[in-house]
């Protein structure tokens, strides 16, 4: 079995980025900017944000982080977006999720600029990807994507099965896979048997929330599964793959932590300098 080393990967991906950063600088004398804007004091975004500012730091970006209580009016972060839109300095502009209650995430999205979308969910990134144009691509998924493409370069006519339909994983996943041309199936909590479509798949991916949800005998021993889950349980943080029993039967999988989780970050500050690039053009 491949014990996918999202770590490395990540590690790696951030190198790359380090030089093209100090590619950009001598070319344009300026380096591309990503600006977080986060509301509340939620522990997990906390620790998100620094990370993404450490991870930023380290390949060479200029980065920012916009900090407002919970309490902050919807207007002032609105505000403070088209600030950000008309801003030179920042390439990349990220509102970290979820929200508190009272500011309405669509209109937040709908705000930023989509060539500053570094999440890429903003619609018209969204519709861009599902036509096969340039767009800012969701990171997570990307994230995936460049992890399945490590244990296997050529995905012609593969088998995809992803579990999960979110805006943010499953439905973006499955526009990269379709691009590779793979055959990808999209499966949810209405599924009538789980089990049966992913014992079709050459390709998982799990991103639906439910802990260890993917057991050894769903997957052949010719499938890569990737685990996007991130679930708090008594015994600790696991994903959505029975970690135990799917390494023992698949092909490759992602572990949790150290899987996914690093790509994420990586993508982020890919995604912020590709921002940048095709602002200079
Ligand atoms: N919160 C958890 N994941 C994400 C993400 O990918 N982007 C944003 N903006 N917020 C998040």
């Amino acid at each position: 079995m491949i014990l996918i080393d999202g770590k490395k990967v990540a590690a790696e991906l951030r190198e790359e980025l380090k030089h093209e950063v100090t590619g950009l600088k001598a070319k344009y004398n300026k380096v591309p900017g990503l600006t977080v804007i986060l509301i509340g004091d939620l522990t997990p975004s906390q620790i998100y944000v620094r990370n993404k500012e450490k991870s930023a730091n380290e390949v060479g970006l200029k980065s920012e982080v916009i900090k407002y209580p919970d309490s902050v009016e919807e207007k002032t972060v609105l505000e403070k977006i088209e600030e950000l839109n008309k801003d030179e300095t920042v390439s990349g502009i990220l509102v970290q999720l979820p929200l508190p209650k009272h500011i309405d995430k669509q209109k937040v999205i709908e705000t930023i600029i989509p060539s500053k979308d570094v999440d890429g969910f903003h619609p018209m990134n969204v519709g861009n990807l599902s036509s096969g144009y340039e767009s800012s691509v969701p990171c997570t998924p990307l994230g995936c994507y460049l992890l399945i493409k490590k244990v296997e370069p050529n995905l012609n006519g593969k088998k995809a099965v992803i579990v999960g339909r979110s805006n943010l994983n499953g439905k973006p996943m499955t526009q990269l896979l379709l691009k590779e041309n793979c055959t990808v199936t999209i499966t949810h909590s209405k599924t009538k048997d789980l089990k049966a479509e992913c014992l079709e798949a050459d390709i998982i991916v799990a991103a639906v929330g439910i802990p260890e949800l993917v057991k050894g005998d769903w997957v052949r021993k010719d499938t890569i599964v990737i685990d996007v889950g991130i679930n708090k349980t008594d015994k600790g943080i696991v994903g959505d793959v029975d970690f135990d029993e799917v390494s023992k039967k698949a092909k490759a999988l992602t572990p949790v932590p150290g899987g996914v989780g690093p790509m994420t970050i990586a993508c982020l500050l890919k995604n912020t300098i590709e921002c940048f690039k095709r602002s200079q053009i």
